[in-house]
């Protein structure tokens, strides 16, 4: 793999001050030695952020509610030597659907899991918490690499992060968010850009000027760009991508490649929410979750054309449904309920339909 340097003449604003974009992290904690590592993680990013830490634990009948209190006590303990600011939270239910459903109540703007169940060797057993986060979360997931070698235990903070770009406006997104957290921590930063070399050169040239920066190191990548993008990514600390595929169907909600840069990535992941559908995207027969004037809404458009508006709100715990474009349903990654296109519950927990957009109500 070739690496370039990219410069743009005259370009000398300083770094930006790290944005308040991850005021709330999220980061389930069992009190084990693996969780110790990502809830160090969730400390760090919240302070480059001026954040704050909600440590979650799950429990599943009486006896384990004891030592999921002590477990976020304990988390909660750490995190306020440290500087940080943190809250606790604990309840009964399976890790990812409280982790989820916890998160989509407080409007996280990440979570951030362990690598359990990843890995190249099982990179076709999905299903793992942190797969089932990357995939239904509506914000932003950051996936800890709690076996890596290059992790020092001394070492929570990122020093060398990789930005992954196409030049989409997407992945425009990926690549400030990935800024933003990357100065907050005073880290380096390296771009890698996939097409070919003159639209890499214009790619390289955008997101160096949205950088505000006068160099940029950028890998150019040919080939698979999810196994070449985590192939760049050796040597660093973090890579960051969109959730959308880099290449195929916007109407993947997460494409081939940031679920191959998860999987295969030596690093830590990632994965920014960058899927943000509008009334007028909506393919006849297709839904997604929009926002219209600051609210979200469960849209559906008819093969006539017309548009249904549902509230997104699952009639069970109130997590946040989905579509399945697959299926063409919408269902709640917190405890699989589902409804059809039109809101209407065909399988539980939840007992009711959707209601109207705009309206709160639970079953
Ligand atoms: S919140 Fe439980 S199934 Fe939706």
């Amino acid at each position: 793999m070739r690496l370039d340097r990219h410069r743009v003449a005259g370009m000398t604003s300083a770094p930006s001050a790290p944005a308040m974009r991850y005021d709330l992290v999220v980061v389930g904690t069992d009190g084990s030695a693996t969780a110790r590592p990502v809830e160090e993680v969730a400390i760090a990013v919240a302070r480059a952020a001026g954040g704050e830490v909600l440590f979650v634990s799950a429990f599943q009948g009486d006896d384990g509610r004891h030592s999921a209190e002590q477990a976020v006590e304990e988390a909660l303990a750490r995190a306020l030597a440290a500087g940080g600011k943190a809250r606790t939270e604990v309840a009964e239910g399976e890790p990812a659907a409280v982790i989820m459903e916890v998160a989509d109540r407080s409007d996280a703007k990440l979570v951030v899991v362990d690598d359990a169940g990843m890995g190249e060797r099982r990179r076709l057993r999905l299903g793992g918490t942190a797969d089932r986060i990357s995939h239904s979360m509506p914000c932003d997931t950051l996936i800890v690499r709690t076996a890596s070698a290059e992790r020092s235990e001394d070492r929570v903070a990122y020093r060398k992060v990789l930005l992954a770009t196409d030049g989409s406006s997407t992945a425009t997104h990926a690549v400030r968010v990935g800024t933003e957290l990357a100065r907050g921590m005073s880290a380096a930063i390296e771009i890698v850009h996939v097409k070919d070399e003159v639209m890499g050169a214009v790619i390289m040239k955008e997101a160096v000027a949205l950088l505000g920066e006068e160099e940029v190191p950028g890998h150019p990548l040919s080939g698979d760009v999810g196994k070449g993008i985590a192939e760049a990514a050796r040597g660093f600390d973090l890579v960051v991508v969109g959730n959308k595929g880099m290449r195929g169907s916007v109407r993947i909600h997460m494409g081939k490649v940031p679920d191959q840069v998860s999987h295969l990535a030596p690093c830590d992941v990632l994965i920014v929410n960058t899927v943000d559908r509008s009334l007028d995207d909506l393919l006849p027969s297709e839904g997604a979750v929009v926002t219209i004037d600051g609210k979200k809404v469960a849209a559906y458009r008819e093969a006539d054309g017309a548009v249904v508006l549902l509230s997104p709100r699952c009639r069970h715990r109130g997590c946040t449904v989905g579509w399945n474009e697959v299926a063409g349903t919408w269902d709640c990654p917190c405890h699989g309920s589902r409804y059809d296109a039109h809101g209407k519950v065909f399988q539980g927990p939840a007992t009711g339909d959707l209601g109207a957009a705009g309206s709160e109500e639970r079953s």
